[in-house]
């Protein structure tokens, strides 16, 4: 791929993409920790972006339902702030974790206050603070409610038999949140937070219905008005310096765009003023983000000169 020039045609930037991606042979595995994502084929590649005209531009498996995982974190927490508002950060922290997803090693130092929103613990906390004494379908309708509407699609939903295959292994998040429930940071029982949360991570999004839904987030014309720009330079932040996790400086390093990734493959990034994309590979890297993603997302800031750096 060529480096940034100007006008981009980003058809034939999609299209180079799409034939390296092709033209390499590993593709990283799925996630293995749950049964439905471990038999997804990994070798499947679609990306999409909207840019600041509106336009969607899509290539490879671009209209394929993905489980967006912890992707949803993203919206959760705009959701919950929308609700509870900067209260939440007295349970919650606002730094990166340099640990892995569902680690708890910083949880005990820290008297289980979670890092940040994104790593499994923290987002566990903005899932009790979703449900506030609600049943879980209300605190989900609600998410769902707000992909919907950022997407323009009504065409999205959970796939409960993804969430029940996590339900199965996640001892992990059955530790996490009996650990927080021990320094009294759930309001809720832990098992309906446990279940809200699988349910929320089980959401099923196309690569195109996500870039559509992320254009509030990239503060594009058609999107303006859906969320306060305070709100929109805050999430950003934090999808910058946590939304990969362990590998957040290596993402900022080699893509330069706030970004949110999820175990199912699928990466929501944002270019700001210029673009909302979507990108979706099953495989993944050993940080648990996608591993053909994040090539793309890589040979994508290249070749736009869009990192905000
Ligand atoms: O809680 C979990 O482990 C999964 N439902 C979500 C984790 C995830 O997507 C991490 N992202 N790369």
């Amino acid at each position: 791929m060529q480096g940034a020039s100007f006008p981009i045609d980003l058809n034939t930037i999609l299209f180079g993409i799409h034939e390296e991606i092709h033209a390499q042979d590993d593709w990283g595995m799925p996630a293995q920790y749950i049964p439905q994502l471990a038999c997804v084929d990994p070798a499947q590649f679609g990306m999409a972006i909207v840019d600041a005209s509106g336009k969607c531009i899509t290539v490879g498996d671009a209209d394929v339902p993905f489980s967006i995982q912890s992707v949803s974190k993203v919206f959760a927490l705009i959701s919950t702030l929308g609700r509870i508002g900067d209260q939440l950060w007295k349970r919650v922290g606002r730094e990166p974790s340099g640990a892995s997803f569902d680690s708890m090693v910083l949880l005990e130092s820290e008297n289980g206050r979670p890092r940040n929103p994104f790593v499994n613990a923290g987002a566990l906390v903005v899932t009790d603070a979703l449900l506030s004494g609600r049943e879980p379908k209300q605190a989900l309708a609600e998410v769902l409610g707000l992909i919907r509407t950022l997407a323009e699609d009504d065409d999205i939903h959970i796939d409960a038999s993804v969430a029940r295959s996590e339900q199965t292994t996640g001892a992990r998040n059955k530790a996490l949140a009996h650990y927080l429930d021990s320094h009294d940071n759930l309001t809720e029982e832990p098992d309906k937070v446990l279940g809200t949360y699988f349910h929320q991570c089980a959401i099923e999004m196309t690569a195109r219905q996500l870039a559509m839904a992320g254009r509030a987030l990239a503060g594009l014309p058609g999107a303006r008005g859906l969320m306060s720009k305070e709100r929109i330079r805050r999430v950003n932040a934090l999808m910058m310096t946590c939304g990969h996790y362990d590998g957040s400086g290596q993402f900022a390093f080699r893509v330069g765009l706030p970004g949110k990734s999820g175990v199912g493959g699928g990466i929501l990034m944002v270019a700001p003023g210029q673009a909302s994309i979507a990108v979706w590979s099953p495989g993944l890297d050993s940080y648990g983000n996608s591993k053909a993603g994040t090539d793309a997302a890589a040979l994508l800031s290249k070749a736009t000169g869009w990192s905000v750096f």
